[in-house]
């Protein structure tokens, strides 16, 4: 573990600790998404997603990959929640595929689809593990999106609708919910950037989509709350990182770092806490406006029971005259010499503890949890059939401290689950990155813990790490 380099090991992180340092109640799980795993993409009357057709589109993902198979959690989540207990995991964090359910992503419903989650659930709980389910991973019904999907203001409501159908059906078991998972990234990076589904390139959509994927979390949010029993846990989950200027001290690059952080950071957390879009930072968000209806701004906050962070990275921000709007850029990793992640991310586990600390600021913040951390690096297989993966065990351990840091400094975090169980399709770049805690062999399916995977067992059955 030594030959790592010292990014792996920032001084900061307490020296030692045990899960007993957390507290009996925090929440320790790992998290999955539907597109990602299930597979299945036309099992028993699903509906195709923005997804399955994207990855159809020539070009589109790595290495031609689609997720029709992915892992097969479809047919294979018993051996997957099996292993989950084996490592003492006691909460796994899943999303529903809104079409799988709603094939037309309104209407009827597939008594098949909901069949599979109710059995999924019990599932979970017969194992002793409690599950925490995401409305919303990315994976539109295609039907929707004929219609504009997040484009469309009606998409609002298509989704209360949705939300209320989930809750009715497993509202008796399930205690935790998560409304929609990193709006940002499939705004942004589907409609903005073109590069995820449904891949639009579109300052006007981006911004449609903006404003009703912010109405859609609190609205999803008042459908659970009307649906689901009192004592159900409402989340909602943001992607995040810490920003910093490329050069410190220099305006230029200060003033970019701050509108980048508006963008990274605040734009669908700040809404939702009623504190509007963050304008004066990022005046681009003006052109909001053209969506607004009156109204709109008693709508977009919601009393959530947790904010769901999300975390991999830090962010360097320079300033750039050639980037129109926002006039800034990402100054990469690679650019920078530090390491990375196979994802071209830099390795910097700190970040997790200044996002918890920043969003943990905001007067009205509820409780936060940490629905995704993790890392993908290159695994090998050892000929007696093991995945020593130093790297990914260094970064979590180092993560880990640093949220165990902020908790000791008061910020009232209160969970963390790692992205993710076992490696995945990873949207856009395939197969190629593996974010698991469990290798996945994709000729065979076999899965073999990690010793990463390992290590996060020996953390949850108390030993000191
Ligand atoms: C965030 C997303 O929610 C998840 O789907 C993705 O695989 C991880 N980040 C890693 O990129």
């Amino acid at each position: 573990m030594s030959d790592l380099p010292a990014a792996f090991f920032p001084p900061t992180t307490p020296t030692a600790f045990s899960r007993a340092d957390f507290g009996a109640d925090f929440h320790w799980g790992t998290s999955a998404a539907a597109y990602q795993t299930e597979g299945a993409w036309q099992a028993e009357g699903k509906g195709p997603s923005i997804w399955d057709e994207f990855v159809r589109r020539r070009g589109r993902i790595k290495g031609g990959a689609t997720a029709d198979v992915a892992t097969d959690f479809y047919q294979r989540w018993p051996e997957d929640l099996d292993l989950m207990r084996g490592l003492h995991i006691p909460n796994f964090r899943f999303s529903v595929a809104w079409s799988r359910v709603l094939p037309q992503g309104r209407g009827a419903a597939n008594p098949a689809g909901l069949d599979f989650y109710d059995r999924l659930v019990d599932g979970c709980l017969s194992r002793g593990i409690e599950p925490w389910v995401t409305l919303y991973h990315w994976d539109l019904p295609a039907a929707l999106q004929r219609q504009g999907g997040w484009a469309h203001r009606d998409v609002v409501s298509w989704f209360a609708d949705y939300a209320q159908l989930m809750a009715r059906r497993l509202g008796d078991r399930v205690r935790h919910w998560i409304v929609l998972n990193e709006p940002l990234a499939f705004v942004g990076v589907g409609h903005l950037l073109g590069i995820h589904a449904p891949g639009r390139r579109s300052l006007a959509a981006f911004l449609a989509a903006t404003h009703h994927a912010a109405l859609a979390q609190a609205e999803g949010g008042r459908a659970l709350r009307a649906t689901l029993p009192a004592e159900a846990q409402i989340g909602t989950s943001f992607s995040g990182s810490h920003v910093q200027p490329w050069r410190p001290g220099l305006p230029r690059d200060e003033a970019a770092a701050r509108r980048a952080d508006a963008a990274f950071n605040r734009m669908f957390i700040e809404p939702a806490l009623g504190l509007g879009y963050p304008v004066a930072d990022l005046p681009v968000l003006r052109r909001l406006e053209r969506y607004h209806r009156p109204g709109d701004d008693k709508l977009l906050p919601f009393n959530f029971d947790f904010l769901g962070v999300q975390n991999y990275t830090r962010e360097v921000i320079g300033f750039a005259p050639y980037v129109p709007l926002v006039w800034a850029r990402l100054v990469s990793a690679r650019r920078r010499g530090v390491p990375i992640t196979s994802m071209g991310w830099e390795v910097y586990p700190e970040s997790i503890y200044h996002l918890l600390k920043k969003v943990a600021a905001y007067p009205n913040a509820p409780r936060l949890v940490v629905t995704e951390n993790g890392a993908a690096f290159p695994d090998t297989l050892t000929a007696d059939g093991r995945v020593p993966d130093p790297a990914r065990q260094a970064f979590l351990r180092a993560c880990i401290g640093q949220v165990l840091r902020a908790r000791q400094e008061g910020v009232p975090v209160d969970g963390y689950f790692v992205w993710s169980f076992t490696d995945n399709f990873e949207w856009a770049e395939g197969y190629h990155p593996r974010f698991g805690l469990v290798h996945v062999d994709y000729a065979t399916q076999q899965r073999i813990i990690k010793d990463s995977g390992h290590w996060y067992g020996r953390l949850l059955a108390g030993e000191e790490v």
